[in-house]
């Protein structure tokens, strides 16, 4: 998938969005925030996640994503908040971590105006095109480097199809 590189108003925003927003969407946030400032490119874009629910909203991430993400030269810095309406109309791109999350953001679209602006996150995984990206909630070590694996991939490609 390729975007056209003359958006229409800059900068460009962005949401990640999963389940509690302690994750999968904080960790993705953090890697597009990495990435786009070691392009040079962090004044085109900003970046924000939340949750569909509302479990944890006000908390910081989980320790165990904070940690993951650190081991991989990471830094998280996110307060938990639940996605909202106005959300939809500011953001630009909403990105949803699993087809639960993506079903519920556009039952959450109810007038369907912004449906085009919501893509499954991989969508952009060459890897496992189209597959969730899988909640490490109830999993070990092993599951949060596989979920920092496939965000890498799937951030990058998402990365490269709005700048080149
Ligand atoms: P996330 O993972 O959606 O990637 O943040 C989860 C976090 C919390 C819960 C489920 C998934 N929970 O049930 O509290």
């Amino acid at each position: 998938m390729l975007f056209c590189k003359n958006f229409s108003k800059m900068p460009v925003k962005i949401l990640f969005v999963c389940l509690g927003n302690i994750c999968r969407s904080p960790l993705a946030e953090a890697i597009f925030i990495d990435k786009i400032r070691k392009s040079g490119l962090a004044s085109d874009f900003i970046a924000q996640s939340c949750g569909t629910a509302n479990y944890h909203i006000g908390d910081s991430p989980d320790p165990r994503t904070i940690r993951n993400a650190q081991r991989n030269g990471i830094q998280l810095d996110h307060i938990v908040s639940q996605l909202s309406e106005n959300d939809l109309h500011s953001y630009d791109f909403i990105m949803a971590m699993d087809r639960n999350n993506l079903s519920n953001i556009f039952r959450f679209d109810g007038a369907k105006e912004n449906n085009h602006k919501i893509f499954l996150m991989r969508a952009f995984d060459s890897v496992g095109k189209d597959k969730d990206v899988p909640d490490p909630y109830y999993g070990d070590e092993k599951d949060f480097q596989e979920v920092f694996d496939i965000l890498d991939r799937s951030v990058q490609s998402f990365v490269e199809s709005l700048t080149k």
